[in-house]
């Protein structure tokens, strides 16, 4: 016998995976696209978490998102600051640029930077920030950056994102592939 429909609940379940869109990206400025593409589906309070070995290209796809979000000053890899605040310049969010790879005490450190703007208002963008903070939001897109090949010299990434929570579940991001 068929085994029984599985009951599907429209309760929301924030911890939830959603979707997942992988991705082969085969230069910086086809990352730098990416970005661009995706800040077209970015709104207030969205949290993108971005992992992958350093040079992965993390910065590069956040330069093509500051660009799609029309924000003020160019995105540069966040080394010697924690995080940076990237101001609108239309009527976009601003762009809130973390790396919490020097964030060590994770989310509480990150709310005494005592950054100038508000967060709910705002796109957070964090590289290396898994296990760091999750807690600034139930919804969250996850974007992994892989190299294909071990070979640092080769170009080509395979890039996989996972939309978790209410937001994401009905965000296009298979838009993203086509
Ligand atoms: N397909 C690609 N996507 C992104 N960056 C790439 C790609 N191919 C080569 N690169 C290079 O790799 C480096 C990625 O650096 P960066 O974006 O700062 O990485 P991360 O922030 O992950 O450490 C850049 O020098 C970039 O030009
Ligand atoms: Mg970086």
């Amino acid at each position: 016998m068929e085994a029984p429909h599985p009951q599907l609940s429209d309760a929301p379940s924030p911890a939830v995976p959603g979707e997942t869109v992988r991705l082969t990206v085969n230069s910086p400025e086809q990352m730098r696209e990416l970005g661009r593409s995706l800040a077209k589906l970015l709104r207030p309070g969205d949290l993108v978490m971005l992992n992958g070995e350093l040079g992965a290209g993390k910065t590069t796809l956040t330069r093509g998102l500051g660009e799609g979000l029309d924000v003020r000053g160019a995105v540069t890899s966040p080394t010697f600051v924690i995080a940076r605040v990237h101001p609108a310049l239309g009527d976009g969010p601003p762009l809130v640029h973390v790396d919490a790879y020097r964030l060590g005490g994770g989310l509480d450190e990150m709310e005494d930077l005592d950054l100038d703007v508000s967060l709910p208002d705002s796109v957070i963008v964090v590289e290396w920030g898994e296990g760091k903070v999750e807690e600034l939001s139930d919804d969250r897109l996850h974007v992994v950056i892989h190299r294909a090949t071990g070979d640092t010299d080769d170009d080509v990434r395979q890039v996989r994102l996972t939309g978790i929570g209410e937001r994401w579940r009905t965000a296009d991001l298979a838009a993203l592939a086509a």
